[in-house]
């Protein structure tokens, strides 16, 4: 019998793939074979000697102590790929947030008040100070050109927008095999430099850490949108607040909660919600069952 121990609640259909008859699974347990989580930080934990595989229901693997359970000998899985239309549908939310001062005329009306009168004259100031733009014809400059970013590229052109991709990893042309096709930037700054939104689609690691600072939002055209659904620290958000009060960025978007951010009337901030629906949960944790399975069971490797 395995024992699998899961940290946050696991989708059903992933713990549905591992039979009741060869598994014990608990979210708490003594030896445990495995650990499957969501985003539970795992790095002051005390990960069991009796662990052989970790499986992280999602695409990023920063909350699991990668480098200390390679050196172990664990194998850490993760699910790339997985909740990626997820993702994309949150970005394209935000950019037309952003692009439509949703999130602040919402807030707006949550607050009219008085005779018919008074609430039509705040509608039309409302007109007037929530006005905002449209997407055909603006650039989205995608960086990072993996599942989640060719997804993003993809849509936001059947919007009738432009498509700038950058990826420091794969090249543009790659990546595009895989879907369709998009304009090659040949740096983050020429990319920056033609572009109205730029999303991001990367790990946060030593090379992309603060990959946005202030000199290169300086090097973004007057009036774009950023927006972060990727991880807190890819961009310098102090940098961002200066910008957005000096009138340089027009609004930013992150998938993350932040003190710093969360008040700032041109900011819309997300409890990290991008992965977050039924079928993105299903799908990731899934796919990491199936591969903790494979691994227990035939010392198959995938994805890890
Ligand atoms: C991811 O890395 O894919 C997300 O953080 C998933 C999640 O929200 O759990």
């Amino acid at each position: 019998m395995f024992k699998i121990q899961t940290l946050n609640n696991i989708s059903v259909a992933g713990l549905e793939r591992l039979p009741r008859d060869r598994y014990e699974i608990a979210s708490e347990i003594a030896h445990p074979d495995a650990i499957l989580v969501r985003s539970a930080k795992m790095h002051d934990l005390v990960i069991p000697e009796t662990v052989q595989a970790i499986g992280r229901a999602g695409a990023g693997t920063n909350n699991v102590p990668v480098a200390a359970m390679t050196k172990r000998g664990v194998a850490v899985f993760n699910a790339p790929g997985a909740n990626a239309n997820a993702v994309k549908e949150l970005v394209i939310a935000g950019m037309l947030m952003s692009a439509r001062n949703i999130a602040q005329a919402w807030n707006f009306a949550r607050g009219l008040s008085g005779d018919d009168a008074a609430i039509n004259q705040a509608v039309e100031s409302g007109k007037k100070h929530f006005a905002g733009f449209e997407l055909p014809g603006r650039t989205l400059g995608v960086i990072g050109l993996g599942a989640i970013g060719v997804k993003v590229a993809n849509t936001a052109r059947a919007l009738g927008m432009r498509v700038i991709g950058y990826d420091p990893t794969i090249t543009v042309q790659r990546a595009w095999q895989l879907e369709s096709d998009v304009q090659q930037a040949i740096s983050i700054d020429d990319l920056l430099s033609r572009s109205d939104f730029v999303t991001f689609h990367v790990p946060l690691n030593d090379e992309t850490r603060n990959m946005i600072n202030a000199e290169r939002i300086r090097t973004l055209p007057k009036g774009a949108v950023l927006l972060n659904f990727a991880r807190e620290g890819i961009i310098d958000d102090v940098a961002v607040v200066a910008a957005l009060d000096q009138g340089h960025l027009y609004a930013y978007c992150c998938d993350f909660p932040s003190n710093l951010l969360k008040d700032h009337p041109r900011v819309v901030t997300l409890p990290h919600l991008g992965a977050s629906t039924r079928e993105a949960e299903d799908n990731c944790a899934i796919m990491v069952a199936d591969q903790i399975r494979d691994y227990l069971e035939d010392g198959n490797v995938a994805n890890s």
